[in-house]
């Protein structure tokens, strides 16, 4: 006969978590795992071992759990063990710097996690149930896009979200290397490979993470929460990851975890683990054979090449093509003594690409701007400098005039007119100090309109500007708007540091297609252009954060108000109803048609100038926005806009020139890669 008391052991032996081999394991790849993971979405496991939660496919999920559920919980007394886990992952953006949304090690009541949602729901959640108690959902996000509506912080954070993605707690995303106690920032989206751990002592109610880009568990979390988990957890719950992709994809690895209840997880060797395919680093050990003599030899020539090298980065640069005819190639020396040594003084601004200052030329007393363009990737600077002398050569009255350049270092100066007024959007958003009248409006869209034809039908070559917004329209004297920075937005697509990178093209005025295909097209700039238009009619961003939830996207609120028949109601009220209601009316339609999802439905450059200047009227019926991706759930996809392109780490507080506001919404984002500069036909 069985001892009772045996038995109750035997029991208490069998439902012990801490005593189970389940609960404590290390995976180094997921190969020999392959058919004990419990895959959903668009996970898998590659033939490589590494666990692909997403890939670049818009707006999908993928979800990996462990196949048993962990007992986290004794039954009886309603304790919570303590756990432990480390895995590595990844995060590759389709982009360089543009992907979405993210990752997050995930521990919930059931492995579906049915009705979830992906892109800012990273696949956990849905609008219903978000921050609902009977979620039982724990997550730790690696989150790369910011969510106005979730509270994120930046576009580069982790966070701790207990049944609800609005984070209880979240840093931006860093590491302590080398057992040091000096925080660094960690780019989630660098697709480097990154060891992360959790701890939770159920004792101390304490939550850890800890971030590394080593084998090496560094001493000191990043994150460090004091939360009970027991009414969050139950007895049972399945442990894994959860991902998704938004508008803007990323592919998210993970190579390998490990687990541990009552216990440390045992830290991942990285060099053990299989990884991606990518370029490979030449190892090859450098064997020196030689005498002293000839080691002292190397080195002595090795410091004179250094010095000569010292010196020639110090010279201004000069290639031949810079002897070409185009714009004048000033001195570093003049234009220091036109800035008066580029003092703080005369900081006109701060935009995407550097910053402003005023200056006087020393010889004509001419005023100028001079924009300096520092960038990390001299080879960048160097290409985009060989594109000067054609864009020095572009003239119109509606450019700010590139006067001349200068190249000194890392460093890019551009001599432009100087714009006594400063730029569009200090005038429109907020409380600008002046209220331009709706005439002044009207001659000011009717000139940038004219600045772009110039550029993209009327001189030689087609030229893209790829940046058009009201920080780049600049006002002269007489409040005519004059397009600044064209062919500047090119630069940034030469290699720069993710980490650093400005985007190009900025939040609102991005087209659709640019981000799926990347190439920018005249029909790119004529999308922003239309969004420009409803920002000056309107007097606001085109992506408005403070905005009542309808009213958030300018260009969906002026569509429904246009529909419903009201589209007046849409213009700025600062005008106090002083403004002529058919342009107001053509203008506001322009937008529309301008704002149109598929490139081939938006006029070109040359009909709206058309429209503009009254020569054609404009249709009486407009084209759904949304015609383009039928495939697609547009109102889905502007609303993943708002989320997808809120970099906010982007920001810049700024006075004038190249400005914006105080940035809400109004944000530089880089997309693709093709040149401004392209053949007549080959724009649309
Ligand atoms: C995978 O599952 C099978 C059957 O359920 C089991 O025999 C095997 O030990 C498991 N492998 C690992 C590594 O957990
Ligand atoms: C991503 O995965 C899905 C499902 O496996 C597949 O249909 C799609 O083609 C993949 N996308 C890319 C870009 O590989
Ligand atoms: C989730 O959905 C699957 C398939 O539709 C179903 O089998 C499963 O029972 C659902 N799980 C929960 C917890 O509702
Ligand atoms: C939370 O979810 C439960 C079960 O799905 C539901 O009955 C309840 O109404 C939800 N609560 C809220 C506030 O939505
Ligand atoms: C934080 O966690 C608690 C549960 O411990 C939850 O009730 C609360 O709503 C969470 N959210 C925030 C934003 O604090
Ligand atoms: C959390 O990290 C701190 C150091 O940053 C450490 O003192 C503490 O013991 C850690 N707690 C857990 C549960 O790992
Ligand atoms: C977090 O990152 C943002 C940029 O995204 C930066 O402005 C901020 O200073 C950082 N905060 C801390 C505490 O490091």
């Amino acid at each position: 006969m069985a001892n009772p008391l045996f038995i109750l052991f035997f029991f208490s032996f069998l439902t012990n978590p801490s005593l189970s081999q389940l609960d404590d394991f290390s995976f180094s790849g997921f190969k020999h795992v392959s058919n004990n993971m419990s895959l959903s979405g668009i996970s898998q496991i590659q033939n490589n071992g590494i666990l692909r939660l997403t890939n670049h496919t818009s707006r999908l999920q993928g979800h990996a759990f462990y196949p048993n559920p962990i007992k986290f919980k004794n039954s009886r007394t309603g304790k919570m063990v303590s756990f432990s886990t480390a895995f590595a992952f990844a995060i590759v953006p389709e982009y360089t710097k543009l992907g979405g949304h993210g990752l997050a090690f995930t521990v919930a009541a059931d492995k579906e996690l049915n009705g979830s949602l992906p892109s800012q729901y990273l696949g956990l959640l849905n609008a219903n149930d978000n921050g609902n108690f009977s979620n039982h959902v724990f997550a730790v996000e690696f989150d790369t896009v910011q969510d106005f509506e979730f509270h994120d912080i930046n576009d580069n954070h982790i966070g701790v979200d207990i049944n609800s993605l609005v984070s209880n707690v979240s840093v931006n995303a860093s590491c302590f290397n080398n057992g040091g106690s000096v925080k660094e920032e960690l780019y989630l989206k660098s697709g480097k490979t990154i060891q992360a751990w959790i701890d939770y002592d159920s004792g101390r109610n304490e939550l850890n993470v800890t971030l590394s880009l080593t084998s090496v568990k560094p001493k000191f979390a990043v994150l460090s929460y004091n939360v009970d988990l027991s009414p969050i957890f139950r007895d049972y719950m399945y442990i894994g990851f959860s991902s998704s992709t938004g508008l803007l994809a990323s592919s998210h690895y993970v190579f390998g975890w490990s687990f541990k209840i009552n216990g440390e997880a045992k830290s991942l060797d990285l060099s053990a683990l299989p990884s991606l395919p990518g370029p490979k680093k030449n190892h090859t050990a450098l064997i020196v054979g030689v005498s002293v003599s000839a080691v002292a030899l190397v080195v002595l020539a090795g410091v004179l090449a250094l010095y000569l090298v010292h010196k020639i980065k110090n010279m201004d640069v000069i290639e031949d093509w810079e002897l070409d005819v185009g714009p004048h190639r000033f001195s570093y020396k003049e234009l220091k003594k036109a800035t008066k040594g580029f003092r703080d003084k005369g900081l006109l601004g701060f935009g995407g690409f550097g910053r402003v200052y005023k200056g006087t030329l020393p010889n004509s007393g001419t005023l100028v701007a001079v924009k300096q363009i520092s960038h990390e990737s001299k080879q960048g600077l160097r290409e985009f400098a060989s594109e000067i002398a054609s864009i020095g050569r572009l003239r119109h009255r509606n450019l700010v005039q590139l006067l001349g350049w200068c190249r000194k270092k890392g460093d890019l100066l551009l001599v432009y007119d100087y714009m006594p007024n400063g730029s569009l959007d200090r005038y429109i958003y907020d409380e600008p100090k002046m209220i331009l009248t709706w005439e002044q409006r009207f001659k000011i869209i009717k000139g940038v309109a004219s600045g772009l034809l110039y550029l993209h039908e009327e001189w030689e070559q087609a030229v893209i500007h790829r940046d058009v917004k009201a920080a780049n329209v600049l006002l002269d004297a007489e409040l005519n708007g004059r397009l600044g920075d064209f062919g500047l937005a090119k630069l940034y697509e030469h290699g720069a540091n993710p980490s650093t990178t400005r985007v190009v093209g900025t939040l609102g005025y991005l087209a659709p297609e640019l981000t799926r295909t990347g190439k920018p097209t005249t029909s790119s700039d004529v999308f922003a252009f239309g969004a420009l238009l409803l920002e000056v009619a309107c007097g606001r961003r085109p992506i408005e954060p403070k905005a009542l939830p309808e009213e958030l996207i300018l260009v969906d609120w002026v569509w429904d108000r246009w529909k419903e028949g009201g589209i007046l109601d849409v213009v700025d009220s600062r005008l106090g109803g002083v403004y002529d209601e058919v342009e107001a009316i053509m203008v506001l339609k322009l937008g529309l048609m301008c704002s149109n999802n598929s490139p081939m439905t938006r006029p070109t450059m040359r009909q709206v100038v058309m429209f503009l200047e009254g020569e054609v009227a404009l249709p009486t019926v407009l084209a759904p926005l949304d015609e383009y991706d039928s495939r697609k759930d547009i109102s889905f996809q502007f609303e993943d806009y708002v989320h997808s392109y809120a970099a906010s780490s982007y920001f810049e507080k700024v006075s004038s020139w190249s400005s914006i506001g105080d940035g809400s919404g109004d944000v530089d984002v880089e997309a693709g890669s093709t040149s401004s500069l392209c053949g007549k036909g080959d724009s649309r």
